[in-house]
């Protein structure tokens, strides 16, 4: 599936090798037990991995953008996939309940798509693992588009354009298939490039501040972020149970309903019982799952608010104090999670270097759609 893995393994040894270097060139800042292994994991991101049996091609980025902004989508023609992913809110939304089909309520916050091409695991609690099949989920979800699947597809044909479109890009009218197809290779555009971080571990030594250079230092070792952050892409597509208050949105018995909804749908027996959101359980009903989340991209972190699955926190700031306590209370809480003892000081360092993970953004335009 992925492309360039020398790419992946030269970026990796440069990474060691800067890493090393710029260690020398501080003096080495005696902060933390930084080790070269962690130190290669978080670097530049590789070029997007591409799956053979989905090539990328202008016009079907082009025809995958087009369904992604058109609301004609939705059952109701009210909703889109931008509508809860906005490029001006960092490829998500808002407020701490992402919008939902309208009559209906959502249970968790939206999810950034930016760098999702990097993603193994979709969805808070990784339901999904490829783009392709992703897309059609929300389609489909009485919470979010709630839209007809063969229907969707006459509604297509009705418009020549389109019918045109998907026969250059596929040879084939529309099919769920190239619908999937087309919206993922749009999704792997959104890609970001050239943070002040990846300039700092291409050998830019002054690509970051004091303050962010020692924060990038706590981020691996006194902090023990990259113990989930890791990677280019800063997660380890896992998931954790960082005991994260409960919203208080799932008091209202309509979130309530929908939560029980998709529960039911996942296969959970019990669901008609719960008043908290299982996470990962959903997936592998293991116990040891139940509320345990995936660990989200920290590119473009400070873009975006709020954040965790239930939009908890709305500053990286107040993250931060979270995990310096040693997260939530939860009695399947990962163990990885301790109390920090940061200073006031390393908390605004770390901040520091989380608002150099901000890379540059294509800039993406509602299209015309075909009429
Ligand atoms: C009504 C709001 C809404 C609409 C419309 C919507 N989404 Fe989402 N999206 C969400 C929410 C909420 C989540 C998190 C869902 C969860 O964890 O259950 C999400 C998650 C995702 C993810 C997972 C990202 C990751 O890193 O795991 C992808 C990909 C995605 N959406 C793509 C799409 C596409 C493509 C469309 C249109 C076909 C779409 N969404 C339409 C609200 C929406
Ligand atoms: C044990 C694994 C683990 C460790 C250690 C960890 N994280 Fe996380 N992080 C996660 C998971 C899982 C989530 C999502 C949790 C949820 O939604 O319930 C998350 C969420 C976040 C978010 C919110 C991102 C978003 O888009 O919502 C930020 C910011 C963050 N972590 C930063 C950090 C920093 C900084 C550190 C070190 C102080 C750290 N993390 C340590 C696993 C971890």
């Amino acid at each position: 599936m992925r492309r360039g893995p020398n790419t992946t393994a030269l970026a990796f040894t440069i990474t060691v090798v800067l890493a090393v270097l710029a260690r020398g060139l501080t003096g080495g800042s005696g902060l933390v037990q930084l080790s070269i292994a962690s130190s290669a994991e978080i670097g530049p991101l590789p070029p997007v991995p591409i799956p053979v049996q989905n090539p990328m091609t202008p016009e079907k980025v082009s025809l995958g953008k087009m369904l992604f902004f058109d609301s004609r989508l939705s059952a109701d023609g009210s909703r889109s996939c931008v509508h809860c992913h906005q490029p001006d809110q960092g490829w998500a939304f808002k407020d701490r309940q992402s919008p939902a089909y309208p009559t209906q309520v959502e249970r968790r916050a939206s999810m950034t798509l930016i760098n999702v091409a990097y993603n193994t695991t979709l969805i808070w609690d990784g339901r999904a693992s490829t783009l392709e099949k992703q897309a059609l989920g929300p389609i489909q979800n009485p919470l979010h588009m709630n839209q007809n699947l063969d229907l969707l597809i006459e509604r297509l044909r009705a418009i020549p354009d389109y019918v045109e479109r998907f026969r250059q890009v596929f040879g084939t009218g529309p099919t769920p298939d190239a619908i999937g197809k087309a919206i993922a290779a749009f999704e792997r555009t959104i890609v970001t490039a050239d943070s002040p971080f990846d300039r700092y571990a291409t050998g830019n030594l002054t690509a970051l501040s004091a303050s962010a250079q020692r924060g990038l230092e706590l981020f691996k070792g006194k902090a023990r972020c990259t113990l989930c952050h890791n990677g280019p892409a800063l997660t380890d597509n896992g998931f954790h149970n960082l005991g994260v208050p409960e919203a208080e949105f799932l008091k209202d018995p309509g979130v309530l309903a929908s939560l029980r909804f998709d529960a039911k749908r996942m296969g959970v027996p019990e669901y008609r019982a719960l008043t908290a959101d299982p996470g990962r359980y959903l997936v592998t009903k293991q116990d040891r799952d139940f509320g345990s989340f995936k660990t989200p991209t920290l590119r473009n972190v400070t873009s975006r608010s709020p954040y965790m699955h239930n939009g908890a926190f709305d500053t990286v700031a107040e993250v931060i104090a979270f995990y310096n306590k040693g997260g939530g209370n939860d009695s399947r809480k990962d163990s990885n999670l301790q109390r920090l003892d940061l200073t006031h000081e390393e908390e605004r360092d770390l901040v520091a270097f989380l608002d150099s993970l901000t890379g540059e953004l294509p800039k993406i335009e509602a299209p015309e759609l075909p009429e």
